[in-house]
């Protein structure tokens, strides 16, 4: 019995080398596989993507195929290129890689979903007069939350760290404007699902590439369920309101989408609605508090604006130079990973010429943070802050960028491109521009030590959307004037 074991054990294992043992033909792109069978290069992926990619790329050029945990993953980091994968919506599926994520962090399995119905939905409230609407609710729970915040003390100095202040304030009031418009208990109900979403997003990188420890894994269990129950005492009733949280219910309850589905649905939703804009507010709060320069080009541009204050918020369009800030932070801090599963084989033709087999069940994969955003060839000493990166000498916003003498369409890329752009990047430049007016001009806040240089970033977070720093910037901060 123990020999027939053994024998099949060891036929099962031939076998899986047998497959796993890939080989590159010559139409390919240069292939590496790592030394590790089956897990290829998965370590260094996870432990920093982009120092790991930058070196991929300095070993094979711009597009290569590497191994990770069994899949094959073909990197494309050439901007001038990106079209022949962002357009190819028919050879190259969104959907089917993010419902893989779906699965494996929101235990969410949505098998009829109608992406392009719900896609729809989201342009149709975060987009025009919606997003006007949208914004004034957001301006009103924003005031709110920091009023509350600095109503017992108002004399004296409240201590913070950076990061905390502004994913707290930012989540919650974007929470209670998408999800919590019922609530009468606003601050508590708000407050106990950010501390749980942090949590649950401290877990989030190692949940999408299955390396949860066992502790971690009844960590992340507890967590979702928690926030699974504070989620579901904000789903809607019987009052039909046209907002868009009762409209994508319906919609998933037109697909036959159980309650217990649409509850871990509404996760997913406060993680895309919620996940980003918080560490995009730090990151751009904490360059302008360590340049002095910048942060005086932004309050001048603010004080312009605040004469034409009865205006709605939105309608404060033109901001040149915090938009070249919201850029600058952006591309030095936005690092999501464009996958996309490969349905069929595919010729894939570069912009010099060049043409390269794809092979049907691989991945392709762009990482727009080596290439446009770090890359030297384009922005010139690409890892320093420069406020008026994107702007021209006249003030107006500067959109002409070079690579290998070719101007280029994709010179920052932190929304994504092409038919997946991110539906919701207005509501969330708002909410970004928001909170730093509001906090510019009803807070006095400032660093506890002036001389404090920017936190590095948590390298285990490249790929999933904006990073979050490794450490944090102290700061304090007091109310200036009656809200
Ligand atoms: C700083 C904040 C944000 C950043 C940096 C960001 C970034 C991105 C990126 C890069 C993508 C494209 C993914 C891909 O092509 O694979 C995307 C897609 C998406 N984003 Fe955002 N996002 C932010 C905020 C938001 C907000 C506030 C919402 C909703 C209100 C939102 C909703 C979405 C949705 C629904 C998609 C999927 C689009 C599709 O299915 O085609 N995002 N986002």
């Amino acid at each position: 019995m123990i020999w027939t074991t053994l024998i099949l054990f060891h036929g099962v294992l031939v076998l899986f080398l047998i497959l796993s043992n890939r080989s590159r033909s010559k139409k390919e792109p240069p292939l590496d596989k790592g030394i590790i069978p089956w897990l290829g290069h998965a370590l260094d992926f996870g432990k920093d993507a982009s120092k790991f990619l930058t070196r991929m790329k300095l070993k094979h050029g711009d597009i290569f195929t590497v191994r990770v945990a069994g899949h094959y993953v073909t990197v494309l980091l050439d901007p001038n290129s990106y079209d022949a994968v962002l357009q190819d919506s028919i050879t190259l599926d969104f959907t089917r890689y993010a419902q893989v994520l779906m699965q494996r962090i929101f235990s969410l399995s949505l098998p009829n979903h109608n992406a392009s119905t719900e896609k729809a939905l989201m342009k149709r409230h975060f987009q025009g007069e919606s997003l006007t609407c949208l914004n004034s609710v957001m301006q009103g729970n924003l005031q709110g939350l920091l009023q509350s915040e600095t109503l017992q003390d108002r004399e004296n100095w409240k201590q913070a760290g950076l990061f905390n202040f502004c994913y707290s304030l930012l989540f919650r009031a974007g929470y209670l404007t998408l999800f919590g418009a019922e609530q009468t208990n606003h601050n508590r109900d708000s407050s106990a699902v950010y501390k749980e979403f942090r949590k649950f997003d401290s877990l989030l990188t190692k949940m999408a590439r299955n390396m949860l420890t066992p502790e971690e894994k009844r960590i992340t269990g507890s967590v979702r369920q928690q926030l699974w129950s504070l989620l579901s005492m904000v789903l809607p009733g019987g009052k039909t309101e046209d907002t868009w949280l009762q409209n994508y219910l319906q919609h998933l309850r037109d697909e036959g989408v159980d309650e217990e589905m649409q509850r871990r649905a509404m996760l997913l939703q406060l993680w895309a609605t919620q996940g980003n804009v918080g560490p995009a507010a730090f990151w751009l709060l904490g360059f302008l508090l360590t340049n002095p320069e910048a942060m005086n080009a932004v309050k001048k541009e603010f004080d312009s604006l605040s004469l034409q204050a009865d205006l709605p918020f939105d309608k404060l369009q033109n901001t040149p130079v915090f938009d070249s800030v919201l850029n600058e932070t952006l591309r030095l801090t936005a690092a999501p990973f464009i996958t996309r599963e490969v349905l069929r084989n595919k010729t894939l033709c570069m912009a010099d010429g060049r043409e390269y087999a794809i092979r049907r069940g691989d991945r392709m994969c762009l990482f727009p943070y080596i290439s446009p955003q770090m890359d030297p060839e384009i922005h010139q000493e690409p890892e320093k802050f420069k406020y008026d990166r994107f702007l021209n000498s006249n003030g107006s916003e500067r959109r002409v960028f070079y690579k290998g003498g070719k101007r280029l369409k994709y010179y920052t890329m932190p929304w994504g491109a092409g038919k997946n752009e991110c539906v919701g990047r207005h509501f969330a430049i708002s909410c970004i521009k928001q909170f730093l007016l509001t906090v510019l001009t009803r807070l006095d806040l400032e660093l506890c030590d002036p001389h404090s240089a920017m936190p590095k970033v948590n390298a285990s977070r490249y790929g999933f959307g904006v990073l979050q720093p490794e450490g944090d910037l102290e700061i304090r901060y007091k109310l200036r004037c009656t809200l």
